[in-house]
């Protein structure tokens, strides 16, 4: 069974003008196949650059991530990343974006055709395979990302706000989609936010971060998508006593923050 695991991880950006920033301070973070951690926090609190490196794009100052006792020291293809602004390459279709990692890597037209479109339909667009991207909405290009980034089958998702630019409706059909993905699939996933909503509605694992320097402030177990699962009405879940309670409890956490560490 994969185990992604964070040991002691501080990120020291050196500014230009000799002063540095700890995004991150002694962050320790575990997590296995099935676990949804959200981390949520003000701007500024590290995500970003917590899931960098965690997809590998730069390194800790100290500390150390491994994947199956690998450890992570670049971009790999167990490890598929959905950025905020999709990534997607306009001059393709697509089915076509979601299966270029896999044509980089010499599967063959057939296999690798079969497997995106598996992936477009985990994501309801098998119908738009052949559009281009920029016919589509932003809603669908970010479900284009996520089936993208599922294309190499990896075993962590890493997604960054990837819901933060979309209208409200679309925003929560898509969460729903996410839910579905995740339970189907079993994989980790490494998801940031800033909603609190949101992030009480995906999380297995809900990390509240906090800047100056980044860190884990306070880490909460959840079961609301295990429950939107069973019952499938997201409006159900988002609306009743629990789910009320702890939003109160997670924004009060948020509000007593010092005044520095608010978004
Ligand atoms: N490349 C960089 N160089 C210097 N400082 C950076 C760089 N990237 C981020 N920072 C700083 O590190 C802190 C954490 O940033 P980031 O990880 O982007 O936070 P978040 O994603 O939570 O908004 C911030 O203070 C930010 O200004
Ligand atoms: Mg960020």
């Amino acid at each position: 069974m994969s185990i992604l695991e964070i040991r002691k991880l501080s990120v020291n950006y050196a500014g230009s003008n000799g002063r540095n920033t700890l995004a991150l301070s002694n962050v320790d973070l575990t997590m296995q196949p099935g676990d949804f951690v959200v981390a949520l926090g003000a701007s500024g609190c590290g995500k970003t650059t917590l899931l960098s490196c965690i997809a590998g794009f730069m390194q800790p100052s100290e500390g150390t991530i491994t994947l199956d006792g690998k450890l992570v020291q670049g971009p790999g293809a167990e490890r598929g990343v959905v950025f905020q602004k999709h990534a997607l390459m306009p001059w393709l279709s697509v089915v076509e974006n979601v299966e270029f990692s896999l044509k980089m890597r010499g599967v063959g037209k057939d296999e690798r055709r079969a497997a995106a479109m598996d992936k477009l339909k985990r994501v309801q667009l098998e119908k738009y395979a052949d559009s281009p991207i920029y016919q589509i909405s932003g809603g669908m290009q970010q479900r284009a990302g996520v089936a993208r980034a599922l294309a190499s089958n990896p075993a962590v998702m890493l997604m960054d706000e990837p819901l933060g630019a979309l209208d409200a409706l679309t925003r929560a059909h898509i969460q729903d989609l996410i839910v579905e993905l995740w339970w189907q699939t079993k994989k980790m996933f490494f998801f940031i936010t800033h909603s609190v909503e949101e992030a009480l509605f995906l999380a297995t694992d809900l990390i509240v971060m906090t800047p100056s320097p980044g860190r884990i402030a306070h880490r909460f177990k959840l079961d609301f998508s295990r429950q939107f699962i069973e019952c499938k009405d997201s409006r159900a879940v988002k609306s009743s006593a629990a789910f009320i309670e702890m939003r109160e409890k997670v924004l009060s956490l948020i509000h007593d923050a010092p005044e520095a560490t608010r978004g």
